[in-house]
């Protein structure tokens, strides 16, 4: 097969490797306190698979023994978890006040305009995934972009094109 499509690059629900479960369960295992521990729970997750789907989230619940609307309740509440397959790189996007009053929402129609796709989503090559999030407390920065871990700071619309061929293959 010759062109590879969002579904081939990321990890559907149903593949979810047992492995992966077996490496989190021994994490969690080597925790001193670990219902005080959830986020980071959630971050080792993530880190492992991905992005949390309902089948991650479930499985900690069911590990630290509390319901499952609590995991639930955190994963919604931090724009950094996701629950969607994402692409290979993730551009983020700071929303926060100091980055939006510096024009962060021009950045992010031009990122939009660019990619044909919009924030939540990711291309149909599975290369891109657009999310925006709060303040990364990097406001002296603003507006900030980061690529998975890599900073970008003083982003305008015109960076846009520069920012984007770093990771077009
Ligand atoms: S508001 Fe964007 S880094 Fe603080």
């Amino acid at each position: 097969m010759e062109k590879s499509n969002i579904h081939e690059q990321t990890t559907s629900v149903k593949d979810l490797p047992q492995d992966l479960f077996d490496e989190l369960r021994k994490y969690i295992d080597g925790l001193e306190d670990r219902k005080g521990s959830l986020i980071n729970i959630l971050h080792k997750a993530q880190s492992l698979f991905g992005f949390l789907p309902r089948e991650v989230q479930l499985f900690i619940a069911r590990e630290l023994g509390i319901p499952g609307s609590q995991v639930f309740g955190v994963v919604s509440f931090y724009s950094y978890f996701t629950t969607k397959p994402t692409g290979k790189y993730t551009i983020s996007l700071c929303m926060g006040t100091a980055c939006f009053v510096k024009g962060a929402d021009k950045v992010k129609f031009k990122l939009e305009e660019k990619l044909g796709v919009k924030f939540g989503e990711t291309t149909p090559d599975g290369l891109f995934t657009l999310r925006d999030v709060r303040c990364v407390g990097a406001c002296g920065l603003a507006p900030v972009v980061l690529v998975n871990e890599k900073v970008y700071g003083n982003v305008t619309e015109n960076d846009v094109d520069r920012i984007l061929s770093d990771y077009q293959e």
